[in-house]
């Protein structure tokens, strides 16, 4: 698979007090990913539960078989975030990198980069990666990985490297 094709996503938007028509940083990924020219498939709201979460996580890689999740909120250190925890207990694999580069992108902005516990692991062949609920932490952290995003969903598919 080369590169080039046109990526597919789902956005999962982890909140206890938003509302979907409220989900701004949920809609400026949307954005985004249409600026790529690629396409979500879908864009929904969970409440802050492990349970939910990994099951809206499950549905989109195994019945959507989209190439990659991106959970919006709850990476922090409060007891209701739990979204690293979720992701952890349904998906296989840890890819850290991807992780590490958000954060170290994220630290020119702020010092509190650091206290996103957000993860990226595979399920299957989709790539699952957490970032923060605001709409200027999750795009500021989707700036610092967005440039890899095709060679890695190419890798999950088999391909080697060109
Ligand atoms: N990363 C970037 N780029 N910009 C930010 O403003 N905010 C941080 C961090 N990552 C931030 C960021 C803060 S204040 C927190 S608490 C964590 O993300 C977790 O955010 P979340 O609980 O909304 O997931």
């Amino acid at each position: 698979m080369a590169d080039d094709k046109a990526l597919t996503f789902a956005i999962i938007t982890c909140s206890d007090t938003r509302t979907l028509g409220q989900d701004m940083a949920g809609d400026a990924l949307e954005r985004a990913i249409a600026e790529k020219g690629w396409i979500t498939k879908t864009h929904m709201l969970v409440r802050d539960e492990k349970m939910h979460i990994s099951e809206g996580i499950r549905h989109c890689a195994d019945d959507l078989g989209v190439d990659i999740v991106l959970t919006c909120g709850g990476t922090g250190l409060s007891p209701r975030d739990v979204t690293p925890d979720a992701t952890q207990d349904i998906c296989e694999r840890n890819v850290p990198g991807i992780a590490e580069a958000m954060r170290v992108h994220s630290l020119q902005y702020t010092p509190r980069a650091m206290l996103s516990r957000a993860l990226c692991m595979q399920r299957g062949s989709t790539l699952v990666i957490n970032l923060p609920g605001s709409t200027k932490a999750a795009t500021e952290n989707w700036e610092g990985i967005v440039d890899v995003l095709p060679h890695a969903v190419s890798m999950m598919a088999g391909c080697g490297h060109e």
